[in-house]
């Protein structure tokens, strides 16, 4: 049995009674957190160049990692359908938005953009729009039905019924599959990795959440937790060792839940055989198979969730020096009355224990957190208990969010949102500046010390310097001399900003 660090009952896990479902995210890498735009192309040197008239297809994706790596599955699925990408709008045969409902602002930022692609529409009358991802599940007819500002509707668990839909919308109608799935985990997909650099690269473990936070509406876009055959997750990473991948990150709402006993949906595993029982495998096992499979690939994962992390999964962190020192690890809140109302399933004292625990076993392992201000009922002493937590931390990088209220979810059905903007605001920036201060204590660590750096792209900042993560997480920057893109290089840090360490090669680090 997994030994559990946080062992309290998970009563009324469930609050919602719903076919649960969800998503959770990573760090530097594009997240929910960072909302933000990826303009992708599926760029097969065949089509683009020897055949003109393939059909080429524009695909934005939008919010977490899960969906940054989902529209790795569907560029897959659509180059097997001929389909071609391109990163112009004015050549797309098909516009593809792989949204985010995570807050409203995501959700507004994606309908401004359907405005202007409806306006291309208006001059290209053969140009075809589709919506993936959680926004196609939250809307589902909304979208295509009555406001008819799409041809195309498909949910994260329908992604390969996407050449029979657009077989549909070829002929003039519209298409949609919003389907969840129980089992569903593109498991026999090879990713097509987009806007890679050839060095980092996501595979998605789980699929879903059952966590039911009460203010998250990913339980209801991307179904009950599920995971993958780590059969199927050994070959992946294989064969991006065998492209000369660096560095790949175990992706899943909560990759800590990761449970592999045949197939089938997490909630049913008391339902298994005996045999399938004592033989699954849990992240921690799949963990050690990953770092023992590939030495030289640098793994991370992301993200954890407190109550579902094990101190086995910490042992193995520590045992396995390709295993990165880091955990993303979200709080949400630093009082327990918050904690209970979003349902968090562990207490400010269990969290805190938790670090206690994976700072015992791994003294410099960094973590970050999610925050959100702003919850309902969130007083001014709610807030600074979330502020004194932090200071007991004091994490290595953070993100933190306004409370956004989401149709549909046990928060916006049960709860006022009575916190108002301006005090959201406030507090948030409160917390935002206390993470900076704190993020510059933990670079300040780092100084006039030796860390390993995976060289990935040319600093933004100076052309002249290569940019980087070490074992920690923390972006480092520093002349390129004769070092290249994937190499590991033994850094010494010399400055830092709170965000980044500055510093100069000494040589090639032992992992090369
Ligand atoms: N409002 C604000 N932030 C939210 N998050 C999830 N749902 C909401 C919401 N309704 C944040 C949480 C989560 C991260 C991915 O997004 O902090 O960990
Ligand atoms: Fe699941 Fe909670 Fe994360 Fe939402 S915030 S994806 S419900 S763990």
């Amino acid at each position: 049995m997994k030994e559990k660090i946080l062992n309290k009952e998970r009563k009324n896990r469930n609050p919602h009674f719903v076919n649960g479902k969800t998503t959770v995210l990573p760090t530097n890498l594009p997240t929910e957190n960072q909302v933000g735009k990826i303009t992708q192309r599926i760029d097969t040197e065949d089509n683009t160049t020897k055949n003109p008239h393939t059909k080429r297809v524009y695909i934005e994706s939008y919010g977490c990692a899960m969906n940054f790596s989902d529209s790795e599955i569907v560029a897959s699925v659509l180059s097997k359908k001929g389909y071609t990408t391109t990163t112009k709008l004015d050549d797309a045969d098909l516009i593809l938005l792989n949204t985010c409902s995570i807050r409203e602002k995501a959700e507004q930022t994606i309908r401004k953009r359907l405005e202007k692609f409806n306006k291309i529409k208006k001059t290209n009358k053969f140009l075809k729009i589709g919506i993936l991802g959680c926004m196609a599940e939250r809307l589902k007819n909304k979208l295509i039905e009555e406001e008819k500002i799409v041809d195309l509707v498909v949910g994260p668990d329908a992604y390969k019924d996407l050449p029979n839909l657009i077989d549909e919308i070829e002929k003039g109608q519209r298409a949609i599959n919003v389907l969840l799935s129980k089992d569903e985990t593109y498991s026999d997909i090879t990713p097509y990795r987009l806007n890679s650099n050839g060095i980092n690269a996501f595979i998605s473990i789980t699929r879903g959440c059952d966590n039911m936070c009460t203010f998250c509406v990913v339980p209801f876009t991307r179904g009950r937790e599920r995971s993958r055959d780590p059969q199927s997750i050994l070959e992946e990473l294989n064969d991006l060792s065998k492209k000369g991948y660096k560095e790949v990150t175990l992706l899943g709402q909560n990759v800590d839940s990761y449970l592999w006993y045949g197939g089938g949906l997490k909630k049913d595993f008391h339902k298994a055989s005996e045999i399938k029982k004592s033989t699954a495998i849990n992240f921690s096992n799949l963990l050690e198979k990953c770092a023992i499979k590939q030495p030289k690939i640098r793994i991370r994962f992301s993200t954890s969730n407190p109550q579902d992390m094990s101190l086995d999964v910490i042992r193995i962190m520590a045992k396995y020096e390709n295993i990165c020192n880091h955990i993303h690890l979200p709080v949400q809140s630093g009082s327990n009355k918050i904690l209970n109302e979003m349902n968090r399933q562990h207490s400010r004292e269990e969290y805190l224990e938790l670090i206690n625990k994976i700072k015992d076993i791994i003294p410099d392992c960094s973590i970050s957190q999610d925050i959100i201000v702003g919850f309902p009922g969130e007083t001014e002493e709610d807030h600074k208990q979330t502020l004194d937590l932090m200071e007991t931390v004091k994490y290595s990088f953070g993100y933190m969010y306004k409370y956004s209220e989401r149709p549909g979810t046990v928060a916006q059905r049960k709860l006022l949102d009575d916190v108002d903007e301006p005090t959201k605001k406030r507090r948030l920036q409160e917390i935002v500046e206390l993470q900076q201060n704190h993020s510059l204590i933990r670079t300040k660590e780092f100084l006039n010390k030796v860390v390993e750096v995976l060289i990935e792209k040319t600093s933004k900042k100076s052309k002249l310097y290569w940019s980087g993560k070490n074992n920690e997480n923390t972006v480092a920057v520093f002349p390129k001399e004769n070092y290249n893109v994937g190499d590991f290089v033994s850094v010494k840090i010399t400055d830092c900003t709170s965000a980044t360490l500055i510093g100069r090669a000494i040589g090639y680090s032992k992992n090369n």
